[in-house]
């Protein structure tokens, strides 16, 4: 049986350092933070009232699936998901809890979005049919939309506090972070989403680009942060259906957004609830997704 939907937290012994659209984020000490990923789901950049029941632990899951099997590429701040292990506040609220919590080392975190895109999508297709180059890359005339590129590209962005992360160039980086650390960033960025890429697709799952955060841990190691490669912080395909010169359908919110695209809904908040049956069959593409990437029901 799974856990009952969580649709926000409130935990009165822990700060509450933050609550994204997805995620809610406590501190537990100087060193520990406890990311909470609930059932929330956005669509059009807005949070829906309906919860997707097992999202946040689909989430969970599947970062700790990459942390592990990405560890020999580069450190990471999961020290547990697993309640048992966790600081009593914590394990007091273990009914909410389970399944959807990470504990983890608190980094002090580079102020960039580490963008990764293998495929001509969204900003990156907007931005080649104005300029003909993604990010100050430039491309190859006549790709088609979705189409996959012959390199991986980093396209690092800001990390806005409010409303749209901003593109910004590898110089612009170098300014924010300095030109080592910016080459690290790059480099490692690349490494994590190709060899994550190359392992989704042979599972039926196109990673088409992904965001990743990096920090600096207390001994300045260069460490893996936030939630890695993720349907909310990728954009998943499935690879079956596969067509250049096409938008994709997306492998996880395909249905939602179908759905929303009926209404008359602005796309500006509120959004409207979705019915029971669309919340059922996203809840199995969540499923779905994380047992075709680790082989493993959840
Ligand atoms: N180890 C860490 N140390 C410090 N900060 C961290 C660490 N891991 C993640 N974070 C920060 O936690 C925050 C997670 O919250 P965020 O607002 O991204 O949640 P979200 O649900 O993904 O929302 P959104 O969809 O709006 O991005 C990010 O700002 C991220 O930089
Ligand atoms: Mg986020």
């Amino acid at each position: 049986m799974s856990a009952a939907t969580l649709l926000q937290t409130s935990l009165p012994d822990l700060k509450l350092l933050r609550r994204g659209k997805v995620r809610d984020v406590y501190e537990v000490d100087d060193d520990r933070l406890l990311i909470v990923a609930t059932d929330r789901i956005s669509a059009f950049d807005c949070v829906l009232p309906t919860p997707i029941e097992r999202k946040g632990e689909v989430l969970t899951a599947l970062s700790e699936f990459w942390f592990e099997k990405l560890g020999h590429v580069v450190a990471n701040h999961l020290i547990t998901s697993n309640i048992d292990e966790m600081p009593e506040p914590v394990q007091r609220e273990r009914q909410a809890l389970t399944g959807r919590s990470m504990l983890v080392r608190r980094s002090e975190v580079f102020p960039v979005e580490c963008v990764v895109r293998g495929y001509l999508v969204g900003s990156g297709w907007k931005d080649y049919l104005r300029t003909g180059e993604v990010c100050g890359h430039k491309l190859p005339e006549g790709l088609l939309e979705s189409a996959e590129l012959t390199e991986p590209l980093f396209t690092p962005s800001t990390k806005a506090e409010q409303g749209h992360d901003e593109n910004i160039s590898e110089a612009q980086v170098r300014d924010l972070v300095g030109a080592e650390a910016t080459e690290r960033l790059r480099e490692t960025s690349i490494r994590l989403y190709s060899e994550a890429r190359r392992y989704a697709r042979e599972r039926g799952i196109i990673i088409a680009d992904t965001k990743f955060e990096f920090g600096l841990d207390k001994n300045g190691t260069l460490t893996l942060v936030d939630e890695v490669l993720t349907p909310d912080s990728s954009r998943f395909w499935p690879a079956d259906s596969y067509e250049p010169g096409r938008s994709q359908p997306s492998f996880d919110k395909q249905f939602v957004r179908d759905y929303l695209e009926t209404l008359s809904w602005d796309k500006k908040p509120p959004a409207p609830a979705i019915p029971p049956e669309v919340a059922k069959a996203t809840t199995e593409r969540y499923v779905e997704a994380y047992r075709l990437l680790s082989g493993k029901e959840l």
